[in-house]
């Protein structure tokens, strides 16, 4: 294998909506990023969705959350997603399963990316089981009616959808600093590090990952014992 074709199979493309990311869409790029060098998130402006998020919204917000990790790369893409990938020299699009429910619609989606352009390959990863219950429409459901939703999605983006449905950040207690809790210390000056405190993504008192730049080796960051924001239901 010549080394631009090398290159090319490191690269993933992770495309979605991302109305908004969730903490799911953030494990998945993690996990994205033990097998692929390079994940590029890219936020598609052509989706069947009305999001509630502007697509500059949604980007800046992903933006935030991935600061700091040189690995990820976050992206609009306007078009078919296909040329997009294309485009970006990649042949890899990485998309997550959550329950069989999915399987359907991206068994459709793949097939369908596969007979507009057959060298281009769709990768699926579970997701881990602490997401398998939520989604964005979800989050947003619960939220819109001031529901907390603190934990499944970053700090930010958390921040953001309180203050887009009219809801009080909340102070005090409920700040989450993201330092000395199990998140340990994120990436220095990223959304991303301030969201682990909460999320729970990097390894219990640890930093984020060296290598690649990519995040931190155990996923969830609970070493095994009780997950720290692991959804209650
Ligand atoms: N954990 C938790 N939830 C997850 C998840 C995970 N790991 N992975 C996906 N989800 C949820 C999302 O929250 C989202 O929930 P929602 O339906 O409530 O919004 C849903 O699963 C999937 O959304 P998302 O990951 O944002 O992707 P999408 O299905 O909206 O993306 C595109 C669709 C962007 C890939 C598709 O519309 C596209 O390719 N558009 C470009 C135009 C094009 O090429 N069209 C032809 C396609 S054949």
């Amino acid at each position: 294998m010549d080394d631009a074709r090398e290159r090319v199979g490191r690269l993933a493309i992770y495309p979605g909506t991302f109305d908004p990311l969730t903490n799911g869409h953030v494990s998945l790029i993690r996990r994205g990023c033990q097998i692929f060098d390079n994940v590029v998130v890219a936020v598609a402006a052509d989706t069947p969705k009305t999001p509630l998020f502007s697509l500059d919204e949604r980007v800046r917000m992903a933006e935030e959350v991935f600061a700091g990790h040189p690995a990820i790369t976050v992206e609009p893409f306007t078009g078919l997603l296909v040329d997009y990938v294309e485009r970006r020299g990649a042949n890899v699009i990485l998309r997550g399963l959550r329950a069989v429910s999915d399987f359907e619609y991206e068994f459709q989606l793949a097939l369908m990316n596969r007979k507009l352009k057959r060298h281009i390959q769709t990768v699926f990863l579970m997701t881990d089981y602490q997401w398998l219950y939520i989604s964005s429409t979800i989050i947003k459901a619960a939220a819109s009616l001031g529901g907390d939703i603190k934990g499944l999605v970053p700090e930010n983006i958390y921040r953001k959808l309180r203050e887009k449905y009219g809801y009080p950040y909340p102070l005090g207690d409920d700040i989450d600093l993201g330092i000395g809790g199990i998140g340990g210390t994120g990436a220095a000056g990223s959304a991303f590090g301030a969201g682990l405190g909460n999320g729970g993504f990097l390894p219990r008192g640890g930093t984020s990952a060296e290598g690649n730049g990519c995040l931190g080796p155990d996923d969830e960051g609970y070493g095994g014992g009780t997950p720290p924001m692991a959804p209650t239901f």
